[in-house]
């Protein structure tokens, strides 16, 4: 299959009009289409037909049981997919649409269970962005999308993440540029006694509560050994191995001296013993790691193990994240330097680590899930 890569920004008003047509028209008759939002890049089909979902799974190589998000353009269609809305929901819907929250809800019976995975609530959320908004109306459906990766890679933040993913599979990716969030929706369930939130996101559990009350957090979220302490996620998604680079990731949290040691006694160690060594710092940091080098891995000098003077070695790629003053930005990169980090080949990556608050908690859950929750602390009690 020939995949169509579509630079919306390149097109002017009348091109980009024929671009949506023909992304809805392969939406009506049952084929994919990558498209961005606000959050990452998703992989749309219409949600009411099952067969068109199902290609959603078999283009990822997702397992099935794991339910689908459907995308919609308009508040009003919230009652052709959901049983009820109750006020929480109204209230939500008021106050964070469009934008990046997915809201769970009982589902009408006519919600195939190929798009939510056989269970009988359908999370739904309106995304801001104008490709989005615009294909979605354009489609006249409402859109099925998981993240446009295949299943267990970073999310594409980039429509170039998406070819990379998808190329040969879909017909057709609409290329809005780079996103603006980065990581995916916030997932809030409202068909409990109380509001959970099952996946944190840029809507913070403090903006939430700040809406409709106390919401609580499925405990998966905030465990650093969900495997140990037997917990299972409450959203399907979560409990799958996710965002992982092929290298072995490794957080290090403590005061910024003590990780800074850390990881460049990890480093020299790995790199001693042949392997490619990668380092995700921060803005504030970048400096501080040995043989730094902002593009590739520098040679430096450092004593050999039998010292018998001092040899020369690969130094570790280093990488910012971005800003611990600006969280967003942290957010915004993160995907993109996993994958970064993929097609150098790192064999081991060190991370530092990020303060849980916010949009902290959501960026501390990805990393942590990335690396296997492999965490080394070095905190003083
Ligand atoms: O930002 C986002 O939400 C992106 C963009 C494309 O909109 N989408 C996204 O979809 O992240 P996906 O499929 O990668 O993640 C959906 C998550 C999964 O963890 C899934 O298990 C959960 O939502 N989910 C979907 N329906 C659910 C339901 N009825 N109950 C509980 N969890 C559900
Ligand atoms: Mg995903």
């Amino acid at each position: 299959m020939n995949t169509n890569w579509i630079r919306m920004e390149r097109l002017n008003a009348g091109e980009r009009k024929h671009a949506l047509r023909e992304a809805g028209r392969i939406i009506r008759e049952g084929g994919l289409v990558a498209f961005p939002t606000e959050t990452v890049y998703g992989l749309g089909a219409d949600a009411l037909n099952a067969e068109a979902a199902a290609k959603i799974y078999k283009a990822k190589g997702r397992p099935s049981d794991n339910p689908l998000i459907i995308h919609i353009s308009d508040v009003s269609q919230v009652y052709n997919i959901a049983k009820e809305v109750p006020e929480t929901a109204r209230i939500l819907m008021k106050e964070f649409w469009p934008g990046p929250l997915t809201i769970i809800l009982w589902k009408k019976a006519y919600v195939p269970d190929g798009t939510t995975g056989g269970l009988p609530t359908v999370a739904i959320r309106m995304p801001s962005h104008p490709v989005a908004r615009a294909f979605i109306r354009e489609s006249g459906r409402v859109i099925a999308a998981p993240s446009a990766n295949t299943s267990g890679r970073p999310s594409p933040t980039m429509a170039e993440h998406v070819y990379e993913d998808m190329n040969g599979r879909i017909p057709m990716i609409l290329d809005g540029g780079p996103v603006d969030i980065g990581i995916e929706s916030t997932i809030i369930d409202l068909t409990g006694e109380k509001p959970i939130i099952l996946r944190p996101g840029f809507i913070s559990r403090a903006m939430l509560s700040q809406a409709i009350g106390p919401v609580g957090i499925d405990p998966a979220i905030v465990s650093r050994e969900p495997e140990k302490e037997d917990i299972i996620a409450k959203a399907p998604g979560m409990k799958y191995r996710h965002y992982a680079p092929k290298g072995e990731l490794t957080l290090i949290e403590g005061s910024r001296e003590a990780v800074r040691d850390k990881i460049n006694s990890l480093v020299k160690e790995k790199i001693q013993m042949g392997y490619k060594v990668g380092v995700i710092a921060t803005d504030e940091t970048i400096g501080s790691y040995h043989g730094n080098n902002p593009r590739e891995g520098k040679t430096f000098a450092m004593s050999d193990p039998d010292q018998t003077g001092t040899i020369l070695v690969e130094g570790p790629l280093c990488r910012s994240i971005g800003s611990r003053d600006h969280p967003e930005t942290v957010a915004a990169s993160l995907y993109r330097i996993l994958r970064e980090f993929d097609s150098m080949e790192c064999d081991y990556i060190y991370s530092e680590s990020f303060f849980e608050e916010g949009l902290g908690n959501a960026i501390m859950n990805r990393m942590l899930k990335a690396a296997g929750y492999h965490l080394i602390s070095l905190q003083e009690d």
